[in-house]
């Protein structure tokens, strides 16, 4: 596996897979990889010819200057583990390359369609600002016929979908498939996260309480309303020592708006373990 700095390296790779007519597939992560990527990664690896993942910690993703402080950066692992799947370049540029000084403030401005005035777009001003800035980036460099998403942060996803299939610059982005890839649990049914690496032991136990009560709620949607099991949710997970809802939200899985029954519904929560925020999803 190739692992590649520039963006002028990057083109010339791609320039070299176009002409061989080879299927592309992106990866877009922050690094710190774990069972969650190497599943996305597999996946590209399986439907592609050639596999770039992009590891990029991007700050301007980040409404919260410790929060990006804090993010775990282990790079060394993360190309050893992409070279064992199977991955053929690790895209890995710092921000300087990325963005001009400019850029890097966030001016980057997208219409949304009111996709990010809900849930992790209310509570992270400019957070999907900044994920749509890259995700666009990395697709106009690489140009992949594929690129791969977890439904973990399914707002993301959501938006992620809507800027490729009916944003203004959906034309841009040529055939790209956005391929949607099912959340990985550890055995104790916590969702894998690469926030996960700043819990303690007794914080990972803790938190392992809110896909137990997400994943019970699943019971309660067969007789209670919408409301009554967001109630449910919230009550439940703030009864354990340790954490905090911020939000549960049961919404429209394709309008994240707040749903008015169980069909095509999704309830996304975010929750403090101490001082790491989490976040995880149920389909109902
Ligand atoms: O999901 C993530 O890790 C990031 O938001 C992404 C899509 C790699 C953009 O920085």
């Amino acid at each position: 596996m190739q692992i590649i700095r520039t963006k002028q390296e990057l083109l010339k790779q791609i320039e070299a897979c176009k002409q061989r007519d080879l299927t592309i597939g992106l990866v877009p992560t922050m690094g710190a990889l774990h069972a969650g990527h190497a599943s996305l990664v597999k996946r590209s690896v399986n439907d592609n010819q050639v596999t770039i993942v992009s590891v990029f910690v991007n700050p301007t993703q980040f409404n919260n200057k410790e929060d990006l402080a804090k993010y775990p950066r282990t790079q060394e692992a993360d190309a050893e583990m992409l070279a064992e799947i199977g991955a053929d370049y690790m895209f890995a540029p710092t921000p300087e390359e990325m963005y001009t000084a400019e850029e890097m403030n966030n001016t980057f401005s997208f219409d949304f369609a009111g996709l990010d005035q809900v849930m992790e777009g209310k509570m992270r001003p400019g957070h999907f600002n900044g994920v749509v800035q890259v995700v666009s980036r990395l697709f106009y460099l690489v140009r992949p016929d594929r690129a791969y998403f977890g439904e973990k942060d399914f707002q993301q996803l959501c938006i992620i979908h809507h800027m490729v299939e009916r944003s203004a610059l959906k034309d841009t982005f040529g055939s790209l498939k956005i391929i949607d890839c099912p959340i990985v649990r550890e055995e104790s049914g916590l969702a894998r996260s690469s926030r996960n690496a700043r819990l303690s032991a007794t914080e990972k136990k803790t938190a392992v309480n809110i896909s137990r009560v997400l994943f019970e709620s699943l019971e309660w949607a067969k007789t209670g309303s919408v409301s009554e099991v967001e109630s449910r949710v919230i009550d439940e997970i703030n009864a354990v020592s340790g954490l905090e809802v911020e939000y549960y939200e049961i919404v429209d899985r394709t309008t994240l708006q707040p749903a008015t029954d169980f069909h095509n519904a999704i309830g996304c929560v975010t929750v403090y373990c101490g001082p790491v925020r989490l976040i995880d999803n149920i389909k109902y």
